[in-house]
Parts: structure tokens; C-alpha cells; sequence
């Protein structure tokens, strides 16, 4: 079946009409022409594959990973950079009004942490849409020498491995390795001078259970199992616009929730009188207790909470930054962000739709300043939406 493609959906697949009824092209890029086949038929929508490209969009490139039509790590392998940074803008322009700057990092090798599921000694990502494992040698949206140790691994692995390893990289190219699950070949991780860090089932085989990351002039204890940053370059970005957003600012309290190891908390503290940063992983927590020694910060509390079970406690804030998971904030959370008024609020948000959903309550009580975007998830359909808010 013949079809053209009218613009991009959400997800960035191709979106067309056949005989009125929405159908989702997988791959398809507006103004292609293109022979599909439906996979799926519903009452409301289809979806479908290319078979044939008849008229070509000049932003088709040819993908460079060899996995690209099974795996489920990138959706944008097919288009040139300057398409993809218009689905992101314009996404970002249909969703808030405003797209402020679009801040670009590094197109392949950016993120320094992958997990890749093991069934029956078949280790990889997931197959699109499925829980089947797709085996992978190689991921160019990883740091090179966690390719290395992927390539370890795939050559010692046996049929009785079934868990979940992650692979994370420090800016110093230490490698920290974790391993659930009935792993046979420990000794020739042991012995292999590229793993500094190795982690069997929750017990430290070698080195320790954290890594130190240095960010511009910034260090920070991580431990295994604490949240940072996929995306060094785009972390940096961000620090850069909290920096030129808060330079000549004079705050009292500011909030720092969701705050991870509470690395923005740190960045943030040479603007305010105190930072509270609440957390409720204990082992990130317990992280940024030490990260305050390393940068010498003596004007942040740290609070080991869920965020919704402490925010009552606040009234005259004058910064609030919240940095939550991709599903966004629960509504109490946002109801009492509303009832504080605090002067300024930064969402940074890795999900637009959450953000989109969250600012609609917001909005009652705050009003859209800036929206920047950064680049932080090359080559994917995702992208971190920093947004600035006053009261
Ligand atoms: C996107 S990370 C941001 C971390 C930190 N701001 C950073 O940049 O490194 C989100 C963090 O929120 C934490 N988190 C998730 N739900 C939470 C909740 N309900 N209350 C407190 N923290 C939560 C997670 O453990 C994670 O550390």
C-alpha cells in the first residue's frame, strides 16, 4: 500500500491517513512516499513498516549500526542531525509555545552507563517492543570502553546466564561492572586489568562499590546503585545554563528534590544562603554527604525522603528545582510546589509529556520563562527540557 507521510508523531515515527484513520509509519519521514505494511490494525489507529521507499527524504541516512531495524536503543539512526534537532525543537514548540536554545552534544558514544539484559547466555537489548533479547557486540551510543567490556563479556558468557549486567564508565575511563545472576567466568573478569570495579550479586569482588566522576571543577562519589547523568557533555550544558541563570541571583532557601547524589544542589549552592536536597535512595544520599566534603560545601542539608512525604515542611522558598524520573510528579507534589509559591522554579525534565502534563497544574500558579533543551540522548527520540519558571 502506497502512502505519503504528512509529519512526525510524538515518537518521531511518520504519521499518515488511510481511508481517514491515523496509521504510524515506523521509520517513515514527512514528504516520503513509501510502500508499507500494516503490523497492527485497531479501531482507531494502525501501524505499519516500510516495504519500499519510493520518494526519498533528503534527511534519510543510511543507519550505521548494524542492529538498528531490531534494537530498541535508538530511534533516529535514519535521519540526518538537522532533522532530528527539528523534531526535538519543534516538539518542544508544539508542546510549551517556546523553544529558547537547543544545546547540542556529541551525535554517537555519549552515554557512559548501559544495561543489557542476559536470557540464556544471549546478552543485548531488548528487540522493539518485546522482552526478547537482541545480542549486541557492539553500541555506538556507548562509551568505547564499555564496548570493550561488552566484547568481554559475549566472549565469556555460557547458556546457563540468565540477570542483568550494567556497565558504567567514570571521566577518568574507570569501568564499574555489575553483575546479577549465576555468572560463571568471574575469574577472567578478576583478571582483566579493564574492570576496576566489579560488583557479583550485591558483594564487591574487586575495587570498590562506587566511582569518583570529575564534572568541570566539581567531584562526586557515585555509588552503584545512585543516579548521574548519562550524557557528561550534556550535564556540563546544563550546569552552564543553571550558572548563567542563577549568577546574579541572591537566594535565601532553595530546594533541591529528586536531587540524586545531589550534584545540581552542589552547583546551585554558591547562589543561596542553604540548599536542601531531598532523595530517597539511601545510597545516593549517602553519597552526596560525602560530595559535600569533596567540593567543601557547608550550606546543604540533605534529606534521605520521598519527596511528597517531607515537601509540607516548607513555606519562603525562594528556589525550588526539581529534577524528577521520567513519569514526573505525583500531585501532591505539585500541589504543594503551587501552595509554596517559591519566586523561582526550574523543572529539568527528561520526558516531555510528564512536563507538559505537570505544567498544566503549574501554570495556576507559575509562569514559563525560558525552555532550553539539551541534547542529551542523541539519536534517540528523548531530549532533557530545562525549563525556568517564576512566580
Ligand atoms: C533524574 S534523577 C535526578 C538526580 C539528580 N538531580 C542529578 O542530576 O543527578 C531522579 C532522582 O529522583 C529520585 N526519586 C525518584 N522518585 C523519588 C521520590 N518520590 N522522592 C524522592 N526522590 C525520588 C531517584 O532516586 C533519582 O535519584
Amino acid at each position: 500500500m502506497q502512502v505519503k507521510i504528512d509529519k512526525f508523531d510524538d515518537l518521531g515515527w511518520g504519521l499518515t491517513r488511510i481511508d481517514n484513520k491515523v496509521c504510524f509509519v515506523e521509520k517513515g519521514i514527512p514528504n516520503e512516499v513509501l510502500d508499507i505494511k500494516i503490523t497492527s490494525d485497531k479501531k482507531d489507529y494502525s501501524k505499519s513498516v516500510i516495504e519500499n521507499i519510493i520518494t526519498k527524504s533528503e534527511d534519510r541516512v543510511n543507519p550505521i549500526c548494524k542492529y538498528y531495524n531490531n534494537c530498541s536503543g535508538c530511534q533516529f539512526l535514519h535521519l540526518n542531525n538537522r532533522k532530528e534537532q527539528e523534531f526535538k525543537t519543534s516538539k518542544a514548540l508544539n508542546y510549551f509555545n517556546t523553544c529558547d536554545n537547543f544545546y547540542k552534544t556529541t551525535d554517537y558514544n555519549y552515554r557512559n552507563k548501559v544495561t543489557l539484559h542476559v536470557k540464556n547466555g544471549v546478552i543485548g537489548l531488548y528487540k522493539e517492543n518485546t522482552h526478547d533479547i537482541i545480542n549486541i557486540h557492539y553500541c555506538y551510543l556507548v562509551n568505547e570502553k564499555i564496548n570493550l567490556v561488552i566484547d568481554i563479556l559475549n566472549n565469556n558468557i555460557d547458556n546457563n546466564f540468565n540477570g542483568e549486567v550494567i556497565i558504567r564508565e567514570n571521566n577518568n575511563q574507570e569501568i564499574l561492572l555489575v553483575i546479577n545472576g549465576n555468572y560463571k567466568y568471574l575469574d577472567k573478569l578478576l583478571n582483566n586489568s579493564l574492570i576496576n570495579n566489579l560488583i557479583y550479586n550485591n558483594k564487591v569482588l574487586k575495587g570498590n562499590d562506587y566511582f569518583i566522576e570529575n564534572i568541570l571543577n566539581y567531584k562526586f562519589k557515585v555509588h552503584y546503585n545512585s543516579f548521574f547523568q548519562v550524557n557528561r557533555l550534556g550535564l556540563e550544558k546544563i550546569i552552564n545554563i543553571l550558572d548563567n541563570t542563577l549568577k546574579d541571583k541572591e537566594l535565601n532557601i532553595v530546594l533541591d528534590l529528586y536531587s540524586g547524589t545531589s550534584v545540581l544542589g552542589i552547583i546551585i549552592s554558591k547562589y543561596a544562603k542553604k540548599v536542601i536536597s531531598i532523595e530517597e535512595n539511601k545510597y545516593a544520599t549517602s553519597d552526596a554527604l560525602i560530595n559535600l566534603n569533596l567540593n567543601n560545601i557547608n550550606n546543604l542539608e540533605v534529606i534521605n525522603s520521598k519527596v511528597e512525604d517531607y515537601i509540607d515542611n516548607f513555606t519562603n522558598i525562594d528556589l525550588i528545582l526539581v529534577d524528577p524520573a521520567r513519569r514526573g510528579l505525583d500531585s501532591k507534589t505539585i500541589s504543594y510546589l503551587n501552595k509554596i509559591k517559591s519566586k523561582y522554579l526550574i523543572y529539568i525534565s527528561c520526558e516531555m509529556i510528564s512536563l507538559k502534563r505537570d505544567l498544566k497544574e503549574l501554570e495556576k500558579v507559575y509562569k514559563k520563562d525560558k525552555v532550553y533543551l539539551v541534547d542529551m540522548f542523541p539519536k534517540t527520540n528523548k531530549v532533557e527540557t530545562i525549563m525556568l519558571l517564576r512566580s
